[in-house]
C-alpha cells in the first residue's frame, strides 16, 4: 500500500516527505519492526506504555521507512502528522488489511470474569455444528485449528487485524474476540465489527488502570455503545446482557441493538431453572425464548452456569438448535486452570482454580459451599510485590469460606514469602476459620493439603491455575500445581 493511501484517511494531518513510497506492514512496537513497516508513535499512557515518539528512531534504525506522529521528530523519513496516534493506527490496520472482520461474524465477549470461558463454550457450540472458528484472547490465539501465543489479552490493532485477516483468508465463520476494558479504552477494538456483543459481569477489578467503579463501568458501557446506531438490513447486531448484573440497567442503557438477556433469578430470554450441583458439574433447565430443554455441564459452580448462559443467548442467535447446543455443553471440558479438577481416582475433589483476587476467591469458594458435602480445604497465596491490601481481604474471606486454610506462596517475586504469608494471616485471625496453617513452599503446602483430606472434601488450590512456573526472586522456576496435585495425590493412594 502507499503512504499517499494512508493519508487520505485523515481529513486533517500534515504531510511531510514522499508520500508515494510502499509500506509493507504496520508496527507499533519498535522492537518488531521489519523493513518497509510504517511506524506508528503512540503517545504515553501513564503507568502502562511509554510515548512511542521516543522510539521512531530506534525503529527507522530496524527498517521503518514512514512514521505516524502527534508531533514532528527530527527524524528524515516521511511523516503523517495526526491529532490521534491511536485512533489513526487503528483506522490504518483496519484498512491495510481490507476491514477483515466484516468477512466473518465476530462475537465479542467483555467482563471482569468469565470472558475465556464463555468464548470457548460459543466456540464449541458452533464448531461442534461444522462452522469454521477462531479465538482471541488471554490463552491465545486460534485461527485454524492453529494456537499462536499472545503477551496481552486484546491486541493492538496492527496484530489483531492482521489476525483477523489470516482468519478471513482462511474462510473463518466465527470470530470470538475477549475484548478487555483496557483494550476498549486504549480502542484496540475501534475498527472491528461485531455482531455480537456478549457482556458476562462486572466487579471491582482493575481498578488499578481505571480508578473508579464508575469509569471502569463506562469504559465496558463504549462496547454496546460503539455496535452501532444504524439499522441495516442484513446486518443485524445483539447485547447479550446479563439480567442479574447490577449493573444491567446501565449497560441496557448503552445500546441501540436487539438485547438478549440472561440470568438464574431475574426474569430473561435465556434462563437456567432447577439447578443441581453436583461434585462433577451442574444440571439445570434450560428456559429460553426458543424452548426448553435439559442441560448437563461437566464444569463445576454457579458461575459457570452463567457462563454457560451467556454462551447459549450467543449460540441461540446464530440459530443453533437447542438440542445440539446441549450435546455441545455435555461434553464440554474445564479449560486449564479454571475449576479444573485433578482426577487420580481419588474419594475427594481437587479443584485447580485462576482466582487469584479477592473477588474471584469469594466466587469459587461460595460455589464450592454450594456442592461440597463435607470440608473445604484452601490452599492459596498472594504474589509479590502487587497489590498489599489484598491479603488481608483474601485471608479473611478464605476463612469464611473454608474449614482449613493453608495458606502459602504464589509467585513472591521479590518479596519475601514469609511476610506475603503473615499479610494473608492477619486477615485469617477476622474470620471464624480456627484451622489454618502456613506452609510457605507451595509442593508442601498442597501435600499437606492433600495428606489431611476426607472422602467428599474438596480442595480448592487458587491463584495459579494453568500457570507453570512459580516467580521467585527474578527466577522463574517450573511449577504446575496440577502436577504437584496429581503427584501428591498418588503418593498419598500408596501410602493408604
Ligand atoms: N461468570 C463468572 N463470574 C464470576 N467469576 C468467574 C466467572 N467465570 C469465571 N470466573 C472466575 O474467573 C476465573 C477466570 O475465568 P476466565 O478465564 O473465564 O475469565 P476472564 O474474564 O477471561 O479472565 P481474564 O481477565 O484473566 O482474561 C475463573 O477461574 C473463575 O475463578
Ligand atoms: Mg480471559
Amino acid at each position: 500500500m502507499k503512504l499517499k493511501q494512508i493519508a487520505d484517511l485523515f481529513m486533517v494531518k500534515r504531510t511531510i516527505g514522499n508520500m508515494e513510497i510502499k509500506i509493507k506492514g504496520i508496527q507499533m512496537d519498535s522492537r518488531k519492526i521489519e523493513k518497509g513497516d510504517l511506524f506508528i508513535c503512540v503517545p504515553a499512557i501513564e503507568g502502562f506504555l511509554e510515548d512511542r515518539h521516543l522510539y521512531a528512531a530506534d525503529a527507522v534504525k530496524k527498517g521503518a521507512v514512514a512514521l505516524i506522529v502527534e508531533r514532528d521528530v527530527p527524524i528524515d523519513v516521511p511523516k503523517i502528522v495526526v491529532k490521534d496516534a491511536r485512533k489513526a493506527m487503528a483506522m490504518i490496520a483496519s484498512h491495510y488489511y481490507d476491514h477483515p472482520s466484516k468477512a466473518m461474524r465476530l462475537i465479542g465477549i467483555t467482563g471482569t470474569n468469565g470472558k475465556t470461558t464463555t468464548s470457548y463454550i460459543i466456540e464449541k457450540i458452533l464448531a461442534d455444528n461444522d462452522f469454521k472458528t477462531g479465538l482471541m484472547g488471554n490463552t491465545g490465539v486460534k485461527i485454524n485449528h492453529n494456537w499462536y501465543s499472545t503477551d496481552i489479552n486484546t491486541q493492538e490493532p496492527p496484530t489483531l487485524q492482521k489476525n483477523l485477516r489470516t482468519m478471513k483468508e482462511c474462510q473463518t465463520d466465527y470470530c470470538m474476540m475477549e475484548v478487555t476494558s483496557q483494550g476498549l479504552d486504549m480502542g484496540r477494538v475501534s475498527g472491528c465489527h461485531f455482531r455480537t456483543a456478549v457482556f458476562t459481569n462486572l466487579t471491582q477489578d482493575h481498578l488499578d488502570y481505571h480508578g473508579t467503579v464508575e469509569k471502569y463501568r463506562e469504559t465496558k458501557g463504549l462496547f454496546f455503545s460503539r455496535l452501532g446506531h444504524t439499522y441495516q438490513p442484513n446486518e443485524s447486531k445483539f447485547a447479550v446482557l446479563n439480567a442479574d448484573d447490577p449493573s444491567f440497567d446501565f449497560f441496557k442503557k448503552q445500546t441501540t441493538v436487539e438485547i438478549i438477556t440472561y440470568g438464574i433469578d431475574n426474569e430473561a430470554d435465556v434462563m437456567a431453572k432447577d439447578i443441581v450441583m453436583t461434585l462433577n458439574g451442574v444440571e439445570f433447565k434450560l428456559v429460553s425464548f426458543k424452548g426448553e430443554i435439559e442441560i448437563s455441564l461437566q464444569i463445576v459452580g454457579r458461575f459457570n452456569v452463567y457462563n454457560a448462559l451467556a454462551g447459549i443467548a450467543a449460540a441461540l442467535i446464530e440459530d443453533i438448535s437447542l438440542e445440539n447446543i446441549r450435546d455441545s455443553l455435555y461434553d464440554m471440558r474445564p479449560i486449564g486452570g479454571r475449576m479444573e479438577a485433578v482426577d487420580e481416582g481419588q474419594d475427594f475433589l481437587v479443584l485447580v482454580d485462576y482466582a487469584h483476587t479477592p473477588d474471584a476467591l469469594e466466587n469459587v469458594l461460595q460455589s464450592i459451599s454450594e456442592f461440597c458435602q463435607r470440608n473445604i480445604i484452601t490452599v492459596f497465596g498472594c504474589g509479590g510485590d502487587r497489590d498489599v491490601s489484598k491479603r488481608p481481604l483474601m485471608g479473611e474471606i478464605a476463612g469464611n469460606y473454608s474449614d482449613v486454610v493453608i495458606v502459602t506462596s504464589d509467585n513472591p517475586r521479590t518479596e519475601d514469602p514469609e511476610k506475603i504469608v503473615r499479610d494473608i494471616e492477619k486477615g485469617i485471625a477476622k474470620s471464624n476459620v480456627t484451622n489454618y496453617q502456613l506452609v510457605v513452599n507451595r509442593e508442601d503446602a498442597i501435600q499437606q493439603a492433600i495428606s489431611m483430606a476426607a472422602p467428599n472434601d474438596v480442595i480448592l488450590i487458587a491463584g495459579k491455575g494453568s500457570e507453570t512456573y512459580q516467580l521467585i526472586n527474578g527466577t522463574k522456576f517450573p511449577f504446575d500445581d496440577r502436577d504437584v496435585a496429581r503427584k501428591s495425590i498418588g503418593f498419598s493412594m500408596v501410602m493408604n
